[in-house]
């Protein structure tokens, strides 16, 4: 999968993906190819690949040693602005005050095979996965840089790590150091990313490429609602299935950019990496800093061919392989239910109905401790709260137990309120400056997790509660973003403020480690104000994220449509609520919102006592059928089938050899709706038999050439044919192969 040739040529490939990159005639690095698989290649091939006629006139030369040659249109594996290239770079290192213009050439390589999975910071693993670590000097600024390549045999990806070490006599600081650049010859692409807000997070949002630079980031101490680190450069004529799309995933959960830049060739250089902006590491003699890593995806096949590739990468290489294996409980949250009014026999009582419905597992969510009856109060005093449990929070689990359901707790581990008494004990343990006015959130501060003091208190005081109480679950919240940064703590270490995000990042994986290590079964289920926190580097950790807090079954959809581009069904629970529903007032059907919710892991998320006799028959009835093809619903392959650009309706498949099972969806009933809405399933066998939802037997061919068709019709107009009538309807196939 790694062949080198001639000490200058490297190409990392698998069956369907090269990526190639030569050393240049200055010694750096030069970047060639990354796309479909190029087979073996000689060294003929490789000479006629690298040879390059320059387009560029009266440009800056790199230097007189090596006459006509400039990095103004070069594209580079590792590119350094100011050394006659003009476009921005991926390092910027300092001295003092002085910039250093570095040219870091190529001395050496390294390989090795299997990846293991290492709990102090998020990266890909995989025991297939292979590591090609090209070592670079910058001799006058003694420096080494390494560039780490990692590929695994099933995924069309390569995982890109950059480390600079110091081993000269000076103090260095990093100011930027960018994870992964991409060259690409031309700029033929829209620009995806998945944006939002707060309650409607990833959506999807496409704009052309155009020359100058295209990004977006986030400086809010997290991944953020606003801006997810995934983009994609897609083809302008992509579809489901054709057209070539790169795309590109930072593994980390702090303030990142994410941005392409073209040049006047109309080249690209995406870059991905932690924001320059608020960053810079301090490093002295022999110490070294090492980037979170970035992943690149190519695909020629769509949208759903990305997906194969960003889903099977997310479920074998970064989220624990062992919840591939082990079942997602289905849960009943109680925050929509009660919010902060409940005592224990209230949650007992909606247990007892939740078990009775078929759930298996009852998350306590915010409320249950100090004296939090709403949301200004108690956070970081992990105590129970004895007035709603007066036998203790131990008491409760027992019950739960008891009952045969796991029991879930929610904490918002790296916040402080202003009552709690730790707070009041040492002061400085929040992130603040030491001007006077400073800004809360949600009435909350935010704990300096770059203190490693303040990190074990929060640790031990979790620990406690875990090794003293059956606990299987943790719902990890996380409500306000991080202003006026600053670190009370680095002030004390004569440590530069530069550093305080990313090594507040860091405090939050150590957290993650410890807690992991001590309680390696619990599933810890990531959430900030809903999906403020998506991304990479918690998915290493937290099988699943609570993806917003818009529960409301429509919004979901455009909300699942994004996020699924870059991250799979199992990393994502979806919650039945009621109506109408509590962010936007909307009533939607029981099955509407059901058929939403079961794909992926599913919960309940409402008041058990406000429902109908029939509406508990219709949960149980589908708790029973999700229960038979949760593994599917959880783990199948996901294909979409109608096109992103419609978003009024949406039909989605999961399937594996032996079953299909497809959700449609329209969001607005429309009057002689035109006939060109035929689903065609994805992954038919042609030569098959399939049965559709207990009846009609057809052949694939026919299945794949015509499509679902009768007796289904969706059309709202007339009353007598239509199966689908109004606003917000949904129906659900099962193919069945024979
Ligand atoms: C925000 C979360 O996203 C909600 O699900 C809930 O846990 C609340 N916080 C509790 O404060």
């Amino acid at each position: 999968m790694i062949d080198i040739e001639n000490n200058k040529y490297f190409h990392l490939h698998n069956e369907n993906i090269s990526y190639l990159f030569y050393v240049m005639e200055n010694k750096e690095l030069g970047s060639l190819y990354f796309g479909k698989a190029l087979g073996d290649l000689s060294i003929d091939d490789l000479t006629y690949i690298s040879t390059y006629h320059n387009p560029s006139a009266g440009v800056v030369n790199f230097s007189p040693n090596i006459p006509n040659f400039t990095l103004a249109d070069r594209r580079q594996e590792y590119p350094t602005y100011g050394t006659s290239d003009f476009r921005e770079g991926a390092i910027n290192l300092s001295r003092d005050d002085e910039y250093l213009y570095t040219d870091f050439v190529y001395e050496s390589f390294e390989v090795k095979k299997g990846i293991a999975r290492n709990l102090s910071f998020p990266s890909a693993y995989g025991d297939d996965g292979e590591e090609l670590i090209i070592k670079l000097v910058d001799k006058g600024h003694e420096l080494e840089l390494y560039l780490s390549y990692f590929i695994f045999p099933q995924v069309s990806a390569i995982v890109r790590q950059v480390q600079i070490k110091n081993v000269g006599k000076y103090a260095l600081t990093v100011e930027n150091l960018q994870s992964s650049v991409l060259s690409l010859p031309n700029s033929n692409y829209d620009f995806l990313q998945l944006s939002g807000a707060w309650t409607k997070e990833r959506h999807i949002k496409k704009r052309p490429l155009v020359q100058g630079i295209t990004k977006v980031e986030s400086l809010r101490g997290a991944s953020s609602h606003q801006e997810n680190p995934f983009i994609a450069l897609v083809d302008k004529n992509v579809t489901n299935s054709t057209g070539e799309i790169y795309a590109s995933n930072l593994i980390y959960s702090g303030n990142f950019v994410s941005q392409v830049q073209v040049d006047e060739w109309n080249t690209t250089r995406l870059m991905t990496g932690i924001n320059p902006q608020q960053f810079c590491w301090k490093f002295e003699k022999d110490e070294s800093f090492t980037s979170p890593q970035a992943v690149l995806f190519y695909t020629s096949n769509g949208y759903n061919g990305l997906m194969r590739q960003t889903h099977s990468f997310v479920k074998n290489h970064i989220v624990d392989l062992k919840w591939k294996k082990r079942k997602r409980p289905i849960v009943l949250n109680n925050w929509e239910a009660t919010y902060f009014d409940f005592n224990e026999d209230k949650l007992l009582n909606l247990a007892k109905q939740a078990k009775a419905l078929g759930i298996e597992c009852f998350v306590l969510d915010d409320g249950w401790f100090g004296k939090r009856d709403n949301d200004r109060t108690s956070l970081g005093n992990w105590t129970v709260n004895m007035r709603k449990f007066p036998q203790g929070l131990g008491h409760f689990s027992d019950q739960l137990h008891a009952l045969g359901l796991q029991f879930g707790l929610w904490f918002e581990p790296e916040m402080v309120s202003p009552d709690t008494e730790i707070f009041k004990k040492h002061p400085d343990w929040i992130v603040h400056h030491p001007y006077e006015r400073y800004s809360v959130g949600r009435g909350q501060y935010v704990l300096d997790f770059a203190n490693p003091e303040v990190v074990d208190n929060i640790y031990q005081q979790m620990a406690h509660i875990l090794s003293n109480i059956k606990i299987d679950y943790i719902k990890w919240d996380m409500n306000r973003n991080i202003t006026e940064a600053y670190s009370p703590y680095l002030k004390k270490q004569r440590l530069p403020q530069g550093e305080f995000f990313h090594r507040y990042i860091q405090g939050v994986y150590h957290l993650y480690e410890k807690l992991l290590r001590h309680f390696p079964d619990l599933l810890i289920e990531g959430c900030a104000s809903g999906g403020g926190r998506f991304d990479l580097g918690i998915l290493f950790y937290s099988p699943q994220i609570w993806p917003s807090d818009d529960s409301d079954a429509l919004e979901r959809l455009d909300i699942m449509q994004g996020t699924l581009l870059a991250y799979p069904l199992s990393t994502f629970s979806n919650h039945v609520s009621a109506v109408p529903n509590d962010q936007v007032k909307r009533m939607t059907s029981l099955s509407f919102r059901q058929n939403v919710a079961c794909f992926g892991p599913l919960g309940y998320e409402l008041d058990l006592n406000k429902l109908s006799e029939k509406e508990k028959e219709e949960i149980k009835q589908e708790i029973r059928w999700y229960k038979e093809n949760r593994n599917l619903l959880v783990n199948g392959k996901f294909d979409e089938l109608l096109s992103l650009n419609n978003n009024n309706t949406y039909a989605w498949s999961v399937s594996s050899k032996r079953k299909q099972i497809i959700g449609f969806y329209r969001k607005l009933a429309r009057p002689n709706e035109e006939l060109d809405q035929y689903l065609i399933p994805s992954n038919i066998d042609l030569n098959a038999q399939y049965q559709i939802n207990d009846h009609t037997l057809v052949s694939g061919n026919v299945l794949h050439n015509f499509g679902l068709r009768e007796p289904y019709q969706f059309n709202a107009a007339n009353e007598n044919t239509a199966e689908l009538f109004g606003d917000f309807q949904s129906y659900l196939y099962q193919l069945v192969h024979k």
